[in-house]
């Protein structure tokens, strides 16, 4: 019954019709009038939740769109959803699983049930495992086949495996163990595992093979690398469990790969891929930052947890940050969205970001199979902000498309420069201003005046000098970059796209989409072996295969 209600398309909600026609009446109107309008703006338009500070004002909104908004999300059953989402029902649909990672940061002593089974005690023992695997390792206890402590690990993996656990060993730099380095390997292009190797000793290394499926292609490709290349220093089989662990929620297939299952760190088809960070996919996290403030990382995720679940939907920061997505996505048609954190340890973000928003959201047919008439996710991109400003940023004030941008920054610094961060907080506040009040004509003919520019190129340059404006900003402001606050920014964005899917009546929680070229990959290595001239594919594939097999050895 509630499945058949859910199948509203989201341009037939009421609210999508109220929306387009207040969105004929804000479209031309600029920002820089509203905050005249208005000296309250900010207040009205911000929400602060545990020293995380989201400002949205430099949006083009008012009070009535985000009452629209939040009309929209309330029509589409967002509550009745999310609650589905934190209850452990089976709402990724195509493949009949639940969706549990908020189970996975669960820091109450509230059961969770999959299929009449509480998951928590799971969930603690793998959790317990980690911690006592990681202490022994911090503290030099767990030693290499020669009787050396470790002081390399690699985690090798893919997408979820690698890009979640990169990006918080990176952010969470100033807790780093002294003594153990963290490497990431993914890419199937041997020159990444090649190159670190060169650099490590295999009786000081430790390699953690992390694929939830046991199956990737490109992770078991370079755990077969990493095993050939230790075993032939150790020369003996038996030294592997020293210097492998697997993270998988496939034990046959870690088995078989050769590492004993004792070695394994378990985690569940309810935890999506690019979920899996808070799951023993984030063993390698922990190595790197201690259990005590991986704990620290998941109470910042329960934290936003709870916010998602009880602030009211105007006063809902991952609702408010998805709805807003939603307002230009569909109402003004914007094609991207940019993330730019001014945070060097941030610097992985974006690309996490990528993988969290696109591959949940970038589906073109909506949870009943039914082919969407509406634009779903958009292109997610970025870099850190200060880098991006002597890029792109060009585009993004003087271009033709809209590109509304999340500036994420800091308020302390990790280290003594004080001065430094002063000037990139004074850039991400410029840039926001910038973007949302643009420069007239009027104010750039008096700046190139005071300037002392006359014609002939004061009249040459104007028309290129003024900024239009009116470009959508979110401010994100997070205390200090911590693993409480790390844990709530991440949680933020898994929910905002969430309710961005449950808006869009997609299942954000398949990823069919990367299926095909996976296929199609093997086909194809398998056609590049053959001794035969490839013709079963279209001129084109064949003909590059040829000339390919051409020009390379292929013993
Ligand atoms: O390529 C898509 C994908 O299935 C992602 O969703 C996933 O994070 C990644 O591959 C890695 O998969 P696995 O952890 O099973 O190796």
């Amino acid at each position: 019954m509630n499945q058949q209600k859910q199948s509203l398309s989201f341009t037939g909600l009421p609210a999508y019709k109220k929306l387009s026609d207040h969105h004929k009446q804000i479209k031309n109107v600029h920002m820089r009038r509203l905050f005249s309008l208005d000296p309250k703006r900010f207040e009205k338009f911000s929400i602060e939740h545990h020293g995380l500070l989201l400002d949205y004002s430099k949006n083009r909104i008012s009070s009535e769109t985000i009452a629209l908004l939040c009309q929209l999300a309330k029509e589409a059953e967002l509550e009745k959803w999310r609650e589905r989402m934190f209850k452990g029902e089976k709402i990724n649909n195509t493949e009949d699983r639940a969706v549990l990672h908020t189970a996975l940061r669960n820091c109450s002593d509230k059961p969770v049930f999959v299929d009449g089974e509480d998951v928590m005690p799971k969930v603690r023992a793998v959790l317990e495992k980690m911690r006592i695997f990681s202490g022994e390792l911090r503290e030099a206890r767990w030693k290499g086949f020669t009787g050396k402590p470790i002081k390399h690990v690699v985690n090798i993996g893919i997408g979820g495996s690698d890009l979640g656990p990169k990006m918080v060993y990176q952010a969470l730099n100033p807790y780093h163990h002294k003594k153990i380095k963290l490497h990431f390997v993914s890419n199937v292009d041997a020159t990444h595992i090649n190159a670190l190797l060169k650099k490590l000793n295999p009786e000081t290394t430790l390699f953690i093979i992390s694929s939830k499926t046991f199956t990737t292609q490109e992770t078991l490709s370079n755990a077969h690398i990493a095993r050939g290349w230790f075993l032939k220093a150790a020369r003996d089989e038996k030294h592997i469990s020293q210097h492998f662990v697997a993270v998988s929620t496939n034990k046959k297939a870690v088995s078989e790969f050769g590492i004993d299952t004792e070695n394994m760190f378990e985690f569940w088809d309810w935890v999506g891929g690019r979920y899996s960070l808070w799951s023993a996919i984030g063993l390698s996290i922990m190595i790197g930052i201690g259990a005590e403030n991986f704990n620290k990382l998941l109470q910042g995720a329960y934290d936003m947890d709870e916010h998602f679940q009880q602030a009211p939907l105007e006063e809902n920061m991952p609702v408010i940050l998805a709805m807003l997505g939603i307002w230009y996505n569909n109402f003004f048609k914007a094609e991207s969205h940019a993330i730019l954190p001014y945070d060097h340890f941030l610097r992985g973000l974006p690309m996490y970001l990528e993988q969290a928003d696109m591959e949940s959201n970038g589906k073109s047919v909506d949870r009943d199979g039914r082919r969407v008439d509406y634009s779903t996710g958009p292109i997610i991109w970025g870099t850190t902000g200060i880098n991006g400003q002597h890029a792109f940023y060009q585009s993004l004030h003087q271009g033709t498309k809209m590109i509304p941008a999340d500036f994420i920054v800091s308020i302390q610094a990790h280290f003594n420069f004080q001065k430094q961060h002063n000037i990139m907080f004074s850039n991400v506040l410029a840039q926001t201003e910038a973007l949302m009040r643009g420069r007239t004509y009027e104010e750039t003919y008096a700046y190139l005046t005071a300037a002392g520019e006359g014609p002939p190129n004061l009249s040459k340059r104007i028309h290129h000098m003024v900024f239009e404006g009116n470009h959508p900003t979110n401010t994100i402001l997070i205390e200090k970059l911590s693993p409480r606050s790390l844990g709530m920014l991440i949680a933020l964005y898994e929910h905002k796209i969430f309710v961005q899917g449950i808006v869009w009546n997609l299942n954000s929680f398949d990823q069919w989409g990367v299926e095909l070229g996976k296929q199609l990959a093997k086909q194809i290595l398998d056609k590049i072996y053959q001794p035969n001239t490839v013709d079963s594919h279209d001129a084109s594939t064949n003909a590059l295969i040829n000339y390919y097999r051409d020009r390379v050895r292929l013993d």
